[in-house]
């Protein structure tokens, strides 16, 4: 796919609307095909990855017609799907992937589950464990990896507790629940993204929530439902990450997600002295939905660990490649997870910060960036790796470097971001 070059500008400036958010469109788009009758999404994320989940549900009979923004889908009901007789291409989509994996191991039918290279590198037996613990059939690759043959069966509910904090794992569980006999129990030690609890109760199912367990019962029919998604702030993060870098940058992001276990980002920023303001917030379809204003400052730096590694875990990318633009530099720990991600997002970050001339050390769980006192970056080839967020955040890191960069196979950007190259381009001060 093409490559892009990137010249370095000097601010970063104007009103951004950012494509609807990948993780609810995924949620939205499979509980109003479990639904009877018409939903209407509209904001429906652009992305590649949430075309995939359309396209999976239309192969196991859902009626989907899309329009620029919007989706219609009309759902059969909670046992109206039907079998597909060719595979399911979930792409490069780990959530389409894990949360289909759950619903498919509840149906009376047989379903395959395949992906592009990455995903059928990425771990499922996170998901495959759980289900099979309800009563599922699923057969993988070796050691766990796509494609999955799932054989539909009757499950039962469990009480589980996520070994791993992932949204997707809590999700796909909880998905499944929804044809399970009796209750299902998901507990998690760390919050992830609650979209899929939220996104349950807007189409009509009860979720009980006790502390950090979380609770459906199976059986219950869905309500179809008009909704509209917020803004992705996961995307919005490369545009604020590169008003810090740009000296003369003011920028407002309209209309974002401010869902609360998806604004560690804004906290983390705050908190390192930049200033940024939540404008008109106000609730859409249970979900927080607002505006986001942020200026130039200088950014403190700092470390990213524990807990909070969780909730930012799609942010890291564009945090470490911000590291030589900060006072103290940036050090990530306790984010293993990052390896088993769209690419290896450790060694490819720190290979890539490598070749734009940044202070660098890897680690198993992380790295450690230097900052400021490290030297300016230059310009760079930089190697994707067909990583979407790997090729926005340094596409943005590019701009603050000295001399034009290349990033290779750019539009891998497409996977969430379809068009980000262009409105990077409009908005940026050369
Ligand atoms: C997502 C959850 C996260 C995130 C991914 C989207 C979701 O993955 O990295 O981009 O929509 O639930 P994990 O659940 O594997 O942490």
């Amino acid at each position: 796919m093409a490559n892009r070059k990137i010249i370095p500008a000097r601010a970063i400036s104007g009103p951004v609307i950012l494509p609807g958010d990948k993780s609810i469109s995924h949620r939205y788009a499979m509980l109003a095909a479990l639904a009877k009758g018409a939903s209407r999404l509209q904001h429906f994320s652009a992305a590649a990855d949430c075309q995939s989940t359309l396209d999976c549900l239309k192969r196991v009979g859902v009626k989907i017609d899309r329009t620029d923004s919007a989706v219609r889908i009309t759902g059969a009901g909670l046992h109206g799907l039907q079998r597909s007789r060719r595979d399911l291409d979930a792409g490069n989509s780990g959530t389409t992937m894990r949360m289909l994996t759950g619903i498919l191991a509840g149906q009376e039918f047989d379903s395959t589950l395949t992906g592009d290279a990455s995903l059928r590198r990425r771990p499922m037996r996170r998901v495959i464990d759980p289900l099979t613990q309800m009563g599922a059939e699923i057969h993988s690759g070796h050691n766990g990896v796509a494609p999955l043959k799932i054989h539909g069966r009757k499950l039962a509910g469990i009480d589980y507790t996520l070994p791993v904090p992932s949204a997707q794992v809590k999700s796909a569980i909880l998905m499944a629940g929804l044809f399970a006999e009796g209750d299902t129990e998901v507990t998690e030690l760390v919050r992830t993204r609650d979209h899929t609890e939220l996104a349950l109760e807007e189409f009509g199912i009860k979720v009980g929530r006790f502390e950090r367990t979380l609770r459906v019962t199976g059986g219950a029919e869905l309500r179809p439902r008009d909704l509209t998604v917020p803004g992705d702030l996961s995307s919005g993060v490369f545009f604020l990450a590169a008003a810090l870098i740009l000296p003369e940058s003011s920028l407002v992001l309209h209309d974002v997600g401010l869902n609360p276990t998806r604004t560690a980002v804004l906290d983390l920023l705050a908190g390192w002295g930049v200033p940024i303001s939540l404008l008109s917030v106000r609730e859409s379809g249970g979900e927080l939905i607002g505006d986001v204003a942020i200026r130039h400052s200088p950014v403190e730096g700092g470390e990213i660990a524990g807990d909070e590694v969780a909730q930012l875990i799609d942010e890291l990318p564009m945090l470490a490649a911000l590291g030589p633009f900060t006072e103290k530099g940036i050090e990530i720990r306790d984010a293993k997870e990052l390896r088993v991600k769209e690419s290896d997002r450790i060694a490819v970050v720190a290979e890539n910060l490598r070749r734009l001339g940044a202070e660098v050390e890897e680690r198993p769980d992380g790295l450690r960036v230097g900052g400021r006192s490290a030297g300016k970056l230059h310009g760079a080839e930089i190697e994707t790796h067909g990583d979407h967020r790997i090729a926005m955040a340094f596409a943005v890191a590019a701009l603050g470097a000295e001399g034009p960069s290349k990033i290779l196979d750019a539009g891998c950007a497409d996977v969430s971001f379809p068009g980000f190259f262009e409105v990077l381009e409009k908005i940026v001060e050369r």
